[in-house]
């Protein structure tokens, strides 16, 4: 079998951590073991390009159980655990083209290897798959039934290929699920993204000044994890509603370019390009330590900085000092890059236990339903995000109430006034 993994030799270590992870998700697992039953993707070719971390390994598992002939390659250089790839690809026999730290070239290389297959479903975190196959892999496009997309910022680019006319083929935005968004990108990016940067600083957040920039529901949580450990959070934002919300969330809310001289952290969350540049760079205080929690690694504009510094170099794991002409340090974290994947492991499994569970629905309602699919973005199917909420809430020992008869008739009619 094909495969691209650092060492072999850490997946023992990999296995065990799977399962750790597995343990945290009971909605995966609940359909895993329908899946093993069904087989609903019995057959089919499926290319996934995600971060490769122990709870793709346990959406990886259930689709392979489904009966998909699955192969996984990286949805970033930086995210990959390299003993899950390991593990996956020596005790699951699943093909992974996955390496820490690869560079561009193998990046590519390793999305090319994951299409080697001729995929027919596609499932992507940053829509690279689907860019690729657009772009240089056209010949694949006839074969493809539809494919999912994990997130914001992949979801965006695919209804712009939509609205254009480009895309090829049906995609569920797994990503505007309810049970996806409202809970991985805000309480996952939350926690998350604060685990990276105190694992990459070992700094203290209480009574810090915190820049979140974006305030959409990943940097919601981020807000609200970082002023829980204490930090005094300023939000930025360009979305006057937004804005608004992030006031009476109780947060200072500024310009970048006042918040700029005031950050100790930076943090953007926006989907969009060089949100943090020269002009800020010149502002900012000695030692002010910058991160990105967006999908692409171009919120901060590092090329800027690289020719602002006189020196810089490594002074810690993911963390590279810059030093500027009159002397001030900026910290750079992770490269620029998702600092929750690339210093941390990502979200915690009981929140990708939603996100993954509808993957794995999906992928299953494409199986069913593809022919009657058409070239555009799809919400997930409200049936399959509220049977995730109930069966999360069950796997939590939660109960909730149901409307009696007196309630469902009240609710429908509208006779009934003041
Ligand atoms: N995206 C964010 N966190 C993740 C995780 N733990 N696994 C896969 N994708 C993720």
């Amino acid at each position: 079998m094909d495969f691209d993994v650092k060492d072999r030799g850490l997946a023992g270590k990999g296995k065990l951590r799977i399962e750790w992870a597995a343990q945290s998700m009971p909605v995966l697992r609940s359909i895993q073991e329908r899946f093993a039953v069904e087989k609903p993707l019995k057959g089919i070719r499926m290319a996934a390009c995600l971060h490769v971390t122990t709870e793709t390994a346990a959406l990886a598992k259930t689709l392979k159980a489904g009966g998909a002939d699955l192969r996984i390659c990286a949805s970033n250089p930086l995210s990959t655990q390299d003993d899950v790839a390991a593990s996956l690809a020596i005790h699951d026999e699943i093909p992974v083209f996955a390496i820490k730290g690869e560079d561009k070239d193998t990046y590519y290389r390793h999305i090319h290897s994951a299409l080697g297959h001729s995929p027919q479903v596609t499932m992507d975190d940053g829509a690279d798959l689907v860019s690729t196959i657009h772009s240089d892999r056209r010949e694949l496009l006839p074969g493809i039934i539809g494919g999912t997309e994990e997130t914001t910022t992949g979801v965006i680019r695919l209804r712009s290929m939509a609205e254009t006319g480009v895309l090829q083929y049906p995609i569920i935005a797994v990503n505007d699920a309810d049970t996806k968004h409202l809970f991985d990108n805000r309480y996952g990016t939350g926690q998350s993204t604060v685990d990276g940067i105190v694992r990459a600083t070992n700094r203290l957040l209480a009574g810090s000044n915190f820049v979140v920039s974006g305030y959409g529901w990943c940097g919601r949580g981020v807000a609200m994890r970082a002023a829980g450990m204490g930090a005094k959070v300023i939000v930025t934002e360009v979305d006057p509603l937004r804005a608004l919300e992030a006031v009476m969330d109780g947060y200072r809310v500024m310009p970048m370019a006042e918040a700029a001289g005031i950050g100790d952290f930076f943090c953007t969350l926006t989907g969009d390009i060089h949100v943090l540049r020269k002009e800020h760079f010149q502002a900012m205080k000695d030692g002010a330590i910058i991160s990105n929690s967006g999908h692409f690694n171009v919120e901060i504009d590092l090329e800027a900085l690289a020719e602002m510094a006189a020196k810089r170099r490594p002074i810690r794991d993911f963390v590279e000092e810059f030093q500027l002409a009159d002397g001030r340090r900026v910290y750079v974290l992770g490269e620029g890059r998702l600092i929750n994947l690339a210093a941390a492991e990502g979200h915690p499994s009981s929140v990708m236990d939603m996100s993954f569970a509808n993957q794995a629905l999906c992928s299953e309602y494409l199986a069913k339903n593809h022919a009657t699919l058409k070239k555009q973005v799809y919400r997930v199917p409200l049936e399959i995000d509220k049977d995730i909420a109930r069966l999360k809430l069950a796997s939590m020992g939660v109960d909730i109430d149901t409307l009696t008869d007196e309630q469902v008739k009240y609710l429908n009619s509208w006779e009934m006034g003041t």
